[in-house]
């Protein structure tokens, strides 16, 4: 793994101003943080500092305000949600450069924790304009990324800072980091990916990448069908993408040459229509009619795709294997997931998932807890997956 400072490196912060760059784009809810998994992650690393004497000033964006204050998007309507998971008072300082941010800086005292104003509220963040990174150095003396979910983002906040200050890994980064590599970086093989969702568009490069790393590459969700088609499967009225069967035949190409096999399901569970517990049937993926539509892997692929975990060392999973949101197509996603939470609870297999609707669906089967690692990453998990350099991370090597 490439080497990265981190806070083990970091020395004495007493009373140092240091900038710490978290995800706080959190979901909403009637004015109210629904979901705090996010602020909960970047804990260790803002009770660390503040700890040691910090003056921890936490940066961050919220939502996709393009370079404009917006007063839905201001990170003001976060504060109190940091602040109940802290336990103790933070303070919100309503600009993050310039003046503004200085005097309210300036009040703050060693262990203080304050939230700086929405970082896209500043055109500079997303072009990573050197002015606007300049000043964001200005009213700090040290940085850590603790945000790896935005670290596919080249922004003032995540790569341009990183360049101007002392740059440093904050624990959650630190575990992310720790976790994708054991995952594929540099993997126990034989390596296992699931990788489901309804489309093939927005993955073909996770399933490029995929098949030139991993040992088992195990396709599931609506993307499935696109391949069952390449493979000669009337698919009925399912969601498939018939323009890319081409790409569909690729990607079977490539892991032939690469000697990574790609499950599909055999069995499949079908219904006419799409809603909350509709007559289903489960069969061959062969005798699928012509108005019936896949909408979950059926249980003897489920059995075999166990199999294929119960024989590998490391899984990384992405997307759902049917439409798990709507019952009961939730059924082989929660029984695999079962499986791989099973398997890493006695110590076979190394589990990493993330991205989307990962987290949900894991949620759901009620073993997210029991995986290795869990991303909070959505977008970036998927660059990652894709074999992406990302900015936000590259910027803070060595
Ligand atoms: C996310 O929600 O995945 C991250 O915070 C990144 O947000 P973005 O896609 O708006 O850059």
């Amino acid at each position: 793994m490439t080497a990265f400072k981190t806070l083990d490196d970091i020395g004495d912060v007493t009373g140092k101003r240091v900038l710490v760059r978290v995800d706080l784009n959190v979901p909403m809810i009637e004015g109210a943080v629904s979901d705090r998994t996010r602020i909960e992650a970047a804990m260790p690393t803002i009770r660390e500092l503040a700890d040691k004497g910090a003056i921890v000033l936490l940066l961050a964006h919220f939502g996709r305000p393009k370079g404009a204050k917006n007063p839905t998007q201001s990170l003001s309507l976060v504060t109190g949600g940091v602040e109940d998971v802290l336990g103790h008072s933070v303070m919100f300082i309503p600009e993050c450069v310039g003046e503004g941010a200085k005097a309210g800086i300036a009040v703050l005292a060693a262990g203080d924790v304050a939230v700086l104003e929405n970082t896209r509220f500043y055109p500079g963040e997303e072009t990573n304009d050197p002015a606007f990174a300049d000043a964001l150095a200005e009213i700090g003396d040290l940085y850590v990324n603790d945000a790896f979910s935005a670290a596919h983002r080249a922004h003032g906040s995540t790569e341009g800072l990183a360049r101007r200050l002392p740059a440093y890994a904050g624990r959650a980064m630190e575990a992310e980091l720790k976790a994708l590599d054991a995952a594929l970086g540099n993997p126990a093989h034989p390596v296992a990916a699931v990788v489901g969702g309804a489309k093939v568009s927005s993955k073909i490069d996770v399933l490029r990448h995929l098949v030139s790393k991993v040992d088992h590459l195990i396709i599931g969700g609506g993307m499935a069908n696109t391949f069952l088609a390449a493979r000669g499967v009337d698919v009925g009225k399912s969601l498939c993408e018939h323009d890319l069967v081409e790409t569909a035949n690729a990607i079977f190409d490539a892991a032939d040459a690469a000697g990574c096999t790609i499950h599909l399901p055999y069995d499949v569970v079908v219904a006419k229509q799409f809603a909350p517990n509709p007559p289903t049937r489960t069969v061959n993926v062969h005798e699928v009619a012509a108005d019936e539509m896949i909408l979950d892997v059926g249980p003897a692929a489920v059995e075999a795709l166990a199999d294929v975990l119960k024989n590998c060392r490391t899984l990384v999973w992405n997307g759902p294997l049917g439409a798990f949101e709507t019952p009961p197509f939730d059924t082989a996603t929660a029984a695999l997931a079962k499986t791989a939470a099973a398997l890493t609870r006695e110590g076979s297999l190394i589990s990493v998932a993330g991205g989307g609707d990962t987290v949900a669906a894991l949620n759901h089967a009620g073993v997210a807890r029991d995986f290795t690692f869990v991303s909070t990453a959505g977008g970036a998990f998927l660059e990652w997956m894709e074999g992406k350099v990302l900015p936000g991370v590259d910027a803070l090597k060595d």
